[in-house]
């Protein structure tokens, strides 16, 4: 039986959902090329941090003084970001090659949490001849004088300045970290995001025990935590206006199909690509294609959102009457 495992997402046609996620690896153009024989549909370049974009224009321009004492701090991270994605210049040429090595789509990253800089590389990431753009918005509001106001006018700001600078499909990545989610979502769209990855991982520092001081722990995701994004991926889909993109958590073929029957448009991975490899994908369009045919669906589109709040049975399970239903039914004892 033939299934169509092709969706849309940011206006772009993919041949199926299945994207690599935002990391390092993407950024070379012969892993690209493994990704997509693989069965990538699509990939996002590692992002391009504020901190990079400002320091190259600091010494272009010869300037060195620039805001918040957390900029500066971030600023000494410098040569380690040279590392991670090699800074600005090389970031746009491997960006080129990358495009003449992969037909499929390319979207870039930029992260950061003010306007700085990126609008310039907005535009010349836009040149470099990506399909979208990917905004990381990667802000931790620390300071207990903010209130959720000022900040999601951060994030709107930003992305209103980005939106009148590239025509490129914005989609904009953020936490789940905001007191009415959902609103603040159709806040993004309205100021000019077409799509949203939902939900960046964010990454908590951990104790070093023998030093006594934090250190940055990055531990690869687990399939469980696919939950959190398919929860709002479920609340979300149909509301909004906009294409929406599932990160966090997804490694196994189950995890995919939930996220699609939630209404994803696209699934995000990085871990898994960590874990597995570019082959993993084989694997995830296989397992796909072969639960749609058992399920007798002939394409994404058909299930795609069929289990979202909108369209569900019992649009309860996503609320607070869960959260009872689940303690009751929890059977665990102590030992
Ligand atoms: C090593 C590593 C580097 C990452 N770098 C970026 C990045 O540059 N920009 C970004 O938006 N997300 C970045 N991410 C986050 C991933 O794109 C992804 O959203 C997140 O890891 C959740 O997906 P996963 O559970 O499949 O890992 C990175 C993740 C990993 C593991």
């Amino acid at each position: 039986m033939n299934v169509d495992l092709s969706t849309r997402y940011l206006g772009l046609t993919l041949r199926n959902p299945l994207v690599a996620a935002a990391c390092p690896l993407n950024q070379d153009a012969e892993f690209l090329g493994r990704l997509e024989d693989a069965g990538a549909a699509a990939a996002v370049f590692p992002s391009l941090f504020e901190e990079q974009i400002e320091y190259q224009q600091q010494q272009v321009f010869g300037l060195y003084e620039y805001g918040t004492e957390s900029y500066a701090e971030s600023l000494s991270y410098f040569p380690e970001l040279e590392d991670y994605n090699v800074g600005p210049t090389e970031y746009l040429r491997r960006l080129r090659l990358a495009r003449q090595t992969v037909r499929m789509p390319l979207i870039g990253s930029l992260n950061g949490m003010t306007v700085g800089g990126w609008i310039h590389f907005a535009k010349l990431i836009e040149d470099a001849g990506v399909d979208a753009l990917e905004l990381n918005v990667y802000f931790v509001p620390s300071d207990p004088r903010h209130s959720g106001e000022e900040v999601e006018r951060r994030y709107l700001d930003l992305v209103a300045a980005v939106r009148k600078a590239v025509r490129l499909p914005l989609a904009v990545k953020v936490g789940p970290y905001f007191t009415s989610f959902g609103h603040f979502a159709r806040r993004l769209v309205d100021v000019g995001a077409d799509g949203l990855t939902i939900f960046n991982r964010y990454i908590q520092p951990d104790i070093d025990l023998e030093t006594l001081d934090f250190f940055p722990n990055l531990a690869l995701s687990e399939s469980w935590e696919s939950r959190l994004s398919m929860t709002w991926i479920a609340m979300l889909r149909g509301r909004l206006g906009a294409y929406l993109a599932a990160t966090s958590g997804i490694h196994r073929v189950e995890d995919l199909v939930k996220l699609l029957l939630v209404g994803a448009d696209a699934a995000m991975l990085a871990s898994a690509l960590y874990r597995h490899g570019p082959e993993h994908f084989t694997h995830l369009e296989r397992g796909l294609r072969e639960w749609l045919i058992a399920k007798d669906y002939s394409s994404v589109q058909q299930m795609k959102g069929s289990l979202s709040r909108e369209n569900c049975p019992n649009p309860e399970a996503f609320e607070r009457v869960n959260y009872m239903r689940a303690l009751v039914a929890f059977s665990g004892k102590a030992i």
